[in-house]
Parts: C-alpha cells; structure tokens; sequence
C-alpha cells in the first residue's frame, strides 16, 4: 500500500487509467493532460450545473439519487470531475487558508485528486452542509445502499493512514458494483483493495 513511503515521495504515475481500477492517491498520480474518456453531464436533477463524471458512474450516480428519491432523499452532487487546473487552484486556496500541511489532510494536490478521474464525487441533501453529510438521513441511505450501485464511501474513518486522508462522509467513488461490494463487505479501503486484488507485484 506504499505505507512505507512518505507521502508525495517517489510517485508513480496511474496505472490502469480510464478504468474502475484505478487508483489516484498521494503515491499515484495523473498527468495535467490527463482527461477521462466518456465524460458526461450528470442531469441537473441530482447535480449542481456542469457536473460531469465517466458515462458509467454518472448513469449509476443518476439511479442511485433516482432510488433514493423515491424514499423521498435528496442525494445531489456539488463537485464530480475536476480537471488538473481546476485542482491547482483549490489546493493553492486550501494551502492560503489552512496552511500546507493541514491542506493536505483533506486536499489533493494537482494530479493527485481522484476527481480528476471522473469516478469521484461529493454529495449532499441540499439542506444540510456537506461536512455534515454524516448526520443525515441521505448518508445513512448511502451507507445502506452505496454499494449496489457500485459506489464506495472512499476516506472512511479508521482508514486515514491508508487513505492519507481524514474521513470525508461525502466523497464517494465509483468502482463497480462487484469491487464496491467487496470492499464493503470486508471493511477495507480502496488501497487495501488495490494492494491485494489489483496491483501485479
Ligand atoms: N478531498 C479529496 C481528498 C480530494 O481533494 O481529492
Ligand atoms: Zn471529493
């Protein structure tokens, strides 16, 4: 799980980019000119204006809020691919607000944020702000059901040292429904997974 390397050490670039496979952390890295393939606009019912994510997960992304609605649940999305630059100005924001190093427990730096794969989102209710996702009803859904839809909960807490990140209730990926349902049932993060299932040693 590259535990044994210090963080933005010796990375290497991504590999298996423009699948559910990839893994982009603080040891695996996209390019800046790294754009997903079959981005598409998620509709503007369970998404903020222009929130694009891979055609796969924005389809899934768009059942799962479709289901949940139906459990009268507001699942919306308020940040889904990010490209490069995008990414560049956030952090540096992130860097002038809370200084380095505090950024980087909740920040990617450019190249190293998965939104900029187009499987990442960050949701909320609409009602409750979304560092509070925890607290509502949605989440709770989520935690339910998050999985079938092939969607993880990507920084839980008690993974931070995997992860490199705090816990975030709102971030979730896509990895398809088998991978998701793996982790989720066997309680690992994503890098647990990659290490043992993925990666060819
Ligand atoms: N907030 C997550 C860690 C990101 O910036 O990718
Ligand atoms: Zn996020």
């Amino acid at each position: 799980m590259n535990l044994d390397l210090e963080e933005y050490k010796n990375t290497e670039e991504a590999k298996y980019q423009n699948t559910e496979k990839i893994l982009v952390n603080k040891h695996y890295y996209l390019t800046k000119n790294y754009v997903p393939k079959n981005l598409e606009n998620i509709s503007t019912k369970y998404a903020l204006s222009g929130m694009k994510l891979v055609k796969k997960a924005k389809e899934s992304f768009e059942q799962m809020a479709k289901d949940a609605e139906k459990q009268d649940l507001t699942i919306v999305a308020m940040s889904s691919y990010r490209s490069y630059n995008y990414q560049v100005n956030l952090y540096n924001r992130y860097v002038k607000q809370d200084g380095k190093e505090k950024a980087d427990t909740y920040s990617g730096r450019a190249g190293h944020s998965e939104h900029q794969t187009g499987l990442a989102i960050d949701v909320y209710n609409k009602e409750t702000n979304y560092t509070n996702f925890e607290k509502t009803d949605e989440f709770k859904w989520m935690q339910k059901h998050a999985q079938d839809y092939g969607f993880i909960l990507r920084f839980p807490k008690g993974k931070e040292k995997e992860t490199g990140y705090q816990y975030e209730s709102w971030h979730y990926r896509y990895v398809g429904v088998e991978i998701a349902k793996y982790i989720k049932n066997n309680n690992i993060s994503f890098e647990e997974y990659y290490a043992t299932k993925i990666k060819d040693w």
